[in-house]
């Protein structure tokens, strides 16, 4: 296995029993996962999973912005016994971690968004159902048959097709997700010239699982275009306003979460429009590039909600030490998007299964190692910021 370039040296015997990886080095980090995927995914796929928008400047600063922030770990505490487990909206989590929405995850495996919510229910951890799936939120839903506390969320597209929003959030309701996790960043979608250039569409076979069905729509097929591109810009509402979140308040009991927010004054505004969290996204870099790393626009936002709704962050979280450095600004947990497709490319549920592990331990060592037992204890003092 070629190594990624930062890690050298031994690394371990081969332990990975999937047959996709036979006889193949086990990957020990979330880059090694990446390197490995690349081998599993059509260009087409991997263009789609790996980009970001424009030039990929907030792509990279997102990652960027976690080198930036030092820590000062505490010495001479008792570490000896760890506690990583947290609550998200009132739902156990076993490490404050969830899988973030993403659209097309058969792309990367038959079993698309099912192997993806088993492996994160089995670990413990969230997961979060991106409108756009693969599989149905129904099929999703039925993980939970035999892991009655997983933590599902359903994140939500508004349509221009009012029915079918309403419907979607029924549907979701009715499954037994436990929020509602509308995406505001993407009135539409962010220009990603690879798609555009290899004319992205999904592949025969594959739909999308939750509209197909109803209403027949489907990713279309455009010379020149990414047919997503297309899709959103044709079937999305981009007239969706703070005013629009009453009326989806209405379609059902779920509490909202707001994701995309990358201001101060948004996030106060989320509150009083009855948010119960916000999720500090830029979308992977997929959006707007140039926008601010969402890690640098974590501070703003917590002073601004004020604990008055739980603040999670996604974008560039690869390591333990990067849980480490969004829980010390303020958030109450963190979301992984990319790595969990390496995973699912790499090896299916066992995969992304183990590529939860890696980020487990990580985040363990990263605690023992800054004098933190539990999560409690990570609080801002741990972090510093040198601009150089
Ligand atoms: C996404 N993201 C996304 N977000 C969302 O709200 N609905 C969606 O359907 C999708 N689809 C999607 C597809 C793919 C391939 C990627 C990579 C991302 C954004 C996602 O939820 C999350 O914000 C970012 O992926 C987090 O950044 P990292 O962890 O990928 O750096
Ligand atoms: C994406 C959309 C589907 O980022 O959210 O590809």
């Amino acid at each position: 296995m070629k190594l990624h370039p930062r890690v050298g040296g031994e690394i371990g015997r081969p332990i990975m029993t999937s047959a996709s990886n036979n006889g193949r080095l086990q990957p020990i980090n979330l880059f090694e996962y990446e390197q490995l995927a690349k081998e599993h995914l059509s260009k087409m796929s991997l263009d789609y999973y790996s980009s970001g928008s424009g030039d990929e400047i907030t792509l990279q600063d997102n990652r960027a912005a976690f080198a930036r922030v030092k820590l000062r770990p505490r010495m001479l505490v008792d570490v000896s016994d760890r506690n990583l487990t947290t609550e998200v909206l009132g739902q156990s989590l076993q490490l404050p971690l969830l899988i973030a929405p993403m659209a097309f995850q058969c792309l990367a495996h038959p079993d698309g968004e099912i192997a993806t919510a088993q492996a994160a229910a089995s670990a413990g951890v969230g997961m979060v159902l991106s409108t756009l799936s693969t599989k149905s939120i129904e099929e999703v839903a039925a993980v939970r048959e035999k892991l009655p506390n997983a933590l599902q969320w359903f994140q939500l597209y508004i349509h221009k097709d009012r029915g079918l929003t309403r419907a979607l959030v029924e549907r979701a309701y009715a499954a037994g997700y436990k929020a509602l996790c509308l995406t505001v960043d993407a009135p539409v979608l962010g220009r990603r010239e690879r798609d555009q250039r290899n004319e992205f569409t999904l592949p025969p076979g594959l739909h999308l699982a939750n509209i197909t069905t109803l209403t027949g729509l489907d990713i279309p097929h455009e010379k020149g275009e990414s047919g997503l591109f297309t899709y959103v810009a044709q079937q999305l509402n981009s007239a969706v306003t703070w005013r629009d979140l009453e009326w989806l308040q209405s379609l059902s009991p779920l509490p909202l979460v707001l994701k995309g927010i990358l201001r101060g004054d948004d996030a106060v505004r989320a509150v009083e429009y009855g948010a119960k969290a916000i999720v500090v996204s830029n979308h992977g870099g997929r959006q707007l590039d140039g926008a601010i790393a969402s890690l640098d626009a974590l501070p703003e936002i917590i002073a601004a909600v004020d604990a008055r709704a739980e603040v999670l962050l996604d974008g560039g979280i690869r390591r333990g030490t990067d849980i480490l450095k969004a829980l010390a600004l303020g958030a109450k947990a963190v979301l992984i998007g990319r790595p969990a497709l390496w995973g699912l490319a790499v090896a299916g549920q066992a995969g992304v299964s183990h590529l939860i592990s890696l980020l487990h331990n990580e985040l363990n060592v990263a605690m023992a190692l800054s004098g933190c037992a539990q999560l409690q204890d990570i609080d801002s003092s741990l972090v510093k910021f040198l601009y150089l």
